[in-house]
């Protein structure tokens, strides 16, 4: 099967509480490569523009102001099935629904602080992953 790539992101919940290597070594477990990877600091627009879907939901102000309220690291997986895979790995995005082992479960705060996004679908992942990485920067 061709390799699929989806895009995820290390949310500040997690960043400010160092989590990066855990959640990395639980990806990897896996079976997902992590293939591009950085960590930056998403300004206002940037998490307005990527939640753009979630505007008129009542929780988007404060998502956004979550979003931007430290640093995130934003990184390409790949793997067979990338997409469901990392999904099964992050668990349901309410933490007190995510089946024992996954990464909301393990390390997530809330629904709103819950340490990772993932990629929802293989169409959304190609956006996404465009969203913050050149083609150059990927070396899969
Ligand atoms: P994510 O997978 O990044 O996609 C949208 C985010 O909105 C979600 O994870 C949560 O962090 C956040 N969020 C906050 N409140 C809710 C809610 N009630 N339902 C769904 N997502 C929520």
């Amino acid at each position: 099967m061709t390799a699929e790539r989806t895009l995820s992101i290390i949310k500040p919940d997690a960043t400010r509480r160092h989590l990066t290597g855990a959640i990395n070594a639980l990806l990897e477990k896996a079976g997902l490569r992590i293939i591009a990877q950085k960590r930056l600091r998403l300004s206002r627009q940037q998490a307005e523009d990527f939640y753009a879907v979630h505007k008129d939901r009542p929780f988007y102000q404060d998502l956004v102001a979550f979003m931007t309220s430290g640093p995130v690291v934003v990184q390409v997986l790949e793997a067979a099935d990338a997409v469901a895979l990392n999904r099964r790995i992050m668990g349901a995005t309410n933490p007190a629904e995510a089946d024992e082992g996954t990464i909301r479960k393990t390390f997530a705060e809330s629904i709103e602080a819950n340490s990772v996004h993932g990629s929802d679908s293989p169409e959304n992942a190609g956006q996404e992953i465009a969203f913050f990485f050149s083609d150059d920067e990927i070396d899969g």
